[in-house]
């Protein structure tokens, strides 16, 4: 694979142009996209070429060493050895990408440049992460394409829309722009066409935003979807709805975990209890004679320890013990801990005095109450987990 670039610095915006054969296309949409973009946007175009036997990639190159840089703007081509399909092009760009701000468009005119400025303006919202260029929302449309080809394309959108859920009007659109840190961490199977897809189902949280347009079919050279393409796509359809069911699952186990970390934070608790009690009595009658109050305060300290001990290496399933770690842990628990003893205190007294419940209940709903919220802090800023997890 070779790579190159006519002047460097990174961009805001890096637009994204796939190519197979599409030598009588490709410099009019380049010269179409310097001439839409905002003047004040510094862009980077990649385009991605899968070696192209007409040609394409050379052109570019070409074209590359006449633009000089009258613009800040850059162009650059990768070129691929062999056709690889469509989605994983556009992976490739977005991984030599250097803008905040993604924009995957087709070579072939089929979407207009001039539709640039507003979508990139749209993910300047803080509340935008993705904008599709959408066929199928009010004021869009679709010129040129035969009966057939219409049907297909609105079936295979049912089939994404009903099969994974996604909300989406022009989910199979390929003209698309996202801000690039929605998609960090995540990985891709880039099968066939499918790419804006395979980010709306892993990217699940996003805020899509779509703008109306028309796309004109191609004028020059032909399309590259065909049947293997389109069985490709109940293949990657399936694989996206797996995916969503492992997610599901995963979401499922995280509640188990809680719940059973809490049931585990409980019953520590009633040990707790109980060790306080034998230890208190052992204090005041057994061992010495010590005053009931020094008991009982040796009783809660020596519980407290134990309940620190048995969360940290139960419940919370942590085994380091490095002394200045555990130091600062052991201090946050008894701290937390004490904290909820008084909580619990006033809950009683507000309780009993003010709502005049009775004595029993208020203790039983107190102590419930202060040792879930005894749970979430521990949990939180003793033992850093998440809360729900
Ligand atoms: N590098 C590379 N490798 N580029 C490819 C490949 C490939 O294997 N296959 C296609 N392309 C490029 C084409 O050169 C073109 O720039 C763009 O991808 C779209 O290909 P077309 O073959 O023109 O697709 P289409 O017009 O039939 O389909 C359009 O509509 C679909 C929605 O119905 C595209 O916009 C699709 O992305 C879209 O899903
Ligand atoms: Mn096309």
């Amino acid at each position: 694979m070779k790579y190159q670039e006519i002047s460097s610095g990174s961009a805001q915006v890096s637009i994204i142009i796939p190519t197979y054969n599409e030598s009588q296309n490709i410099l009019k949409i380049l010269k179409s996209i310097q001439d839409y973009l905002p003047k004040n946007t510094k862009a980077q175009t990649i385009v991605v070429d899968d070696n192209s036997p007409d040609g394409t990639g050379k052109l570019v190159e070409e074209y590359m060493q006449t633009v000089k840089k009258i613009t800040n703007n850059t162009i650059e081509v990768i070129h691929r050895k062999t056709k690889d399909g469509l989605s994983s092009a556009i992976l490739k760009g977005i991984q030599f990408a250097t803008g905040n701000t993604i924009v995957v468009m087709d070579s072939d005119l089929s979407h207009p440049a001039s539709l640039l400025p507003k979508m990139i303006d749209a993910l300047k919202h803080p509340k935008c992460d993705i904008v599709v260029a959408s066929r199928y929302v009010n004021g869009g449309d679709i010129i040129g394409w035969t009966r057939k080809r219409k049907f297909l394309s609105r079936l295979a959108t049912v089939i994404a829309k009903k099969g994974l859920g996604v909300r989406v009007k022009d989910p199979m659109s390929g003209f698309f722009a996202f801000k690039k840190p929605i998609i960090q961490g995540l990985s891709f199977d880039a099968i066939g066409y499918k790419m804006l897809l395979e980010i709306l189902v892993k990217a699940k949280n996003a805020n899509v935003t779509e703008i109306p347009y028309t796309f004109t079919n191609r004028e020059f050279g032909k399309s590259k979807l065909d049947s293997k393409i389109a069985l490709g796509y109940l293949k990657a359809v399936w694989k996206l709805y797996r995916f969503g069911k492992q997610a599901a699952k995963e979401e499922k186990r995280k509640s188990v975990s809680f719940l059973s970390k809490a049931g585990r934070f409980y019953s520590i608790g009633a040990v707790g209890l109980a060790i306080n009690y034998a230890v208190s009595s052992l204090f005041t009658d057994v061992v010495s004679n010590l005053w009931y109050l020094h008991a009982t305060i040796i009783g809660i300290a020596v519980s407290m320890s134990s309940n620190f001990v048995l969360n940290k290496v139960w419940t919370f399933e942590d085994r380091n013990f490095e002394p200045k770690h555990a130091g600062i842990q052991y201090a946050k628990f008894m701290g937390l801990s004490s904290l909820g003893a008084l909580a619990q205190l006033g809950m009683v007294y507000v309780l009993v005095d003010h709502y005049k419940v009775d004595y029993p209940i208020a203790l039983v709903l107190a102590v419930a109450a202060s040792a879930l919220s005894n749970f979430l802090l521990n949990k939180k800023l003793t033992f850093k987990e998440k809360v729900w997890s």
